[in-house]
């Protein structure tokens, strides 16, 4: 409710103006546009990745990621003795997420495509690799599969960018190609 009445009691009623009508068809036809736009985008613009989506659990994911780490570790990594897990090529590789790491740290050929299963093992984490564009988010309860072929080898950081706690700032993770 208003301070004062209005002074012209119907001003609800008038007719739209020409320009006012204007904007409205102007802004309707950017909005169609962009949502076309998003449509187009997720086909060809190469930047989200078609993936797949199951349901799982904590327990089951840790089992599975525990079978391929004790299968497949080369060597461990840094003050944490992190093992480091060379799978064979087209295999199915568990990466979990956790507060406050990624396990484990990968080692992965170029030029071979793998099955990456993500999952977390107690809330939401978010999933960047860098320096590539690739972005997703980890939930517990679901596991994303990615197919992957790298084209270039190095190492891969990967940064949790969906604030998970007190320790987020630390949640890293890494992925190195080999040739
Ligand atoms: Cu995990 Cu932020």
């Amino acid at each position: 409710m208003a301070i004062h009445s209005p002074s012209d009691r119907i001003w609800w009623n008038k007719p739209i103006e020409k320009m006012e009508l204007i904007w409205i068809g102007i802004a309707f036809c950017w909005g169609l546009f962009m949502f076309c736009a998003m449509i187009w985008w997720h086909i060809y613009g190469e930047q989200n990745l078609s993936n797949e989506t199951y349901k799982t659990t904590p327990e089951l994911f840790e089992s599975r990621t525990e079978a391929m780490v004790e299968a497949y570790t080369v060597r461990e990594e840094g003050d944490t003795g992190i093992p480091v897990v060379h799978p064979p090529a087209g295999s199915d590789v568990y990466l979990l997420a956790r507060r406050w790491e990624f396990y484990p740290i990968l080692e992965l050929d170029m030029g071979q495509s793998y099955r990456i299963h993500m999952s977390s093992t107690d809330w939401q984490h978010g999933f960047s690799l860098q320096p590539t564009n690739i972005n997703l988010q980890i939930h517990p309860g679901y596991e994303m599969v990615l197919t992957i072929t790298p084209d270039s080898s190095g190492v891969f950081n990967i940064v949790c960018n969906e604030f998970c706690g007190i320790g987020h700032h630390q949640m890293l993770g890494r992925i190195h190609v080999v040739e």
